[in-house]
């Protein structure tokens, strides 16, 4: 079978699906692989590597399309400038499509339509199930690590101030405090980050497991005043709160924020909007010169007045909505997508066959989409039908 890996053409997207390495392992598999030519080379991959690890480079994304029987991808299909339409109709009946879709987001509502008609069998890489034999293909877990590590840079770098505590000739200077809301994935990488860099750690998080684990990362908790028993739902993940506990969570935050200089904000509960746990008065209250860095943003954002996909300074506390943080270390962030998704790759194979066995756990969460139909129960709760 052919695996066809495009270039992404979201605008600045540097990341790619395949390394040379997971290109060669497929290879290894039985598969053969095409490569759009300069793919990898806003992630520092280059042709003449993809080349030598045994894939055959093509001129065009039309010809990636029109010839591979299965495209990689990192971002959803996206409107193809070059080709007047959108990737899923570059796209062809019977075709396999694996990336982040992110069905159930309504932006995406009528490209999936789009793969549904077009006869497409897609599947999710944001649905991958967080069950051990899966852990190595979670994609969604490699990316929030990057968001988290890079994430606490960004805030680091918008300070005015060191964050270590340093001693110089003139005194010493104070380390900084940190403190990170959601210490799932993410939280738990821009904790780690953040100790590294010498800050003094805080952690808030409603699942006590979470809790545990800040812990261990030298964190001190700050309580969310909300009981286990509505916080931690089955499968262990956290469960949506009433209006009244998130008014009563940011009534026990709002006195730490004033003491801190960065707020990491990466609290969500699995397929809902994210929680508002900073409002804009709390924003007011913090200390000028304070960073906030707010990566549930594609979520709708942790904190009321985050800029989606931007930075700004409002009332003296930079705000970061940066989107896309994984594509600001396009290096690792391809390095750890490229072999989750070969993972879900050399699982599907068969003697370079790709097998589709719709009753296994794994594929049933990530189909989206297959003969003529959305099969995604969340898209397909999403778009009522
Ligand atoms: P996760 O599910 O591992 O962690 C979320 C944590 O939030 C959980 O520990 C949960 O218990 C906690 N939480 C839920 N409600 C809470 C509340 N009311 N108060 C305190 N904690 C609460 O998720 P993960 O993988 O760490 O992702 C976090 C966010 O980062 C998501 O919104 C994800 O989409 C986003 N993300 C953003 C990226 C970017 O480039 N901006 C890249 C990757 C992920």
């Amino acid at each position: 079978m052919i695996v066809g890996i495009p270039k992404e053409i979201m605008p600045r997207e540097q990341r790619v699906s395949a390394t040379p390495e997971t290109v060669k392992k497929m290879v290894t598999d039985g598969l053969q692989v095409l490569v759009e030519k300069g793919a990898g080379t806003g992630s520092f991959y280059h042709d003449p590597e993809y080349q030598e690890a045994g894939a055959e480079l093509v001129d065009t994304a039309k010809e990636v399309f029109d010839r591979a029987e299965i495209i990689l991808k990192v971002k959803e299909p996206q409107f193809n400038a070059d080709y007047g339409k959108n990737e899923a109709d570059l796209m062809h009946r019977g075709q396999i499509l694996i990336t982040f879709i992110h069905p159930a987001s309504p932006v995406n509502h009528e490209m999936v339509r789009k793969l549904a008609e077009n006869g497409i069998t897609a599947l999710t890489l944001d649905a991958i199930p967080r069950i051990s034999r899966a852990q190595n293909m979670d994609a969604l877990t490699s990316m929030s690590t990057c968001a988290g590590y890079k994430g606490i840079l960004l805030a680091a770098n918008a300070l005015p101030k060191f964050v270590p505590q340093i001693f110089s000739a003139v005194g010493m200077v104070k380390p900084i405090n940190a403190l990170i809301i959601g210490a799932g994935v993410g939280g738990l990488q821009a904790l780690a980050t953040a100790k590294r860099l010498g800050a003094i750690t805080y952690a808030a998080d409603i699942r006590p497991d979470a809790v545990t684990q800040a812990q261990s990362l030298g964190a001190k908790i700050v309580e969310t005043g909300v009981p286990s028993e509505e916080a931690v739902g089955e499968g262990g993940y956290a469960l949506q709160l009433s209006e009244e506990r998130l008014a009563e969570e940011r009534e026990l935050l709002a006195p730490q924020l004033e003491q801190m200089d960065i707020v990491f904000l990466s609290a969500l509960v699995p397929g809902k909007v994210a929680p508002i746990l900073v409002t804009e008065d709390m924003v007011k209250r913090m200390k000028p010169g304070s960073a906030i860095v707010d990566i549930s943003i594609d979520q709708g954002g942790n904190c009321e007045i985050t800029p989606p996909g931007a930075v700004e300074v409002k009332h003296g506390v930079t705000l970061i909505g940066i989107k896309n943080l994984p594509g600001h270390l396009p290096q690792s962030a391809t390095w750890m997508f490229a072999h989750n998704v070969y993972n879900l790759v050399h699982y599907l194979c068969r003697d370079g066959e790709i097998i589709l066995d719709f009753s296994d756990e794994i594929i049933a969460s990530i189909l989206t989409t297959h003969d003529g139909e959305i099969v995604h129960q969340g898209a397909r709760e999403a778009m009522g039908l």
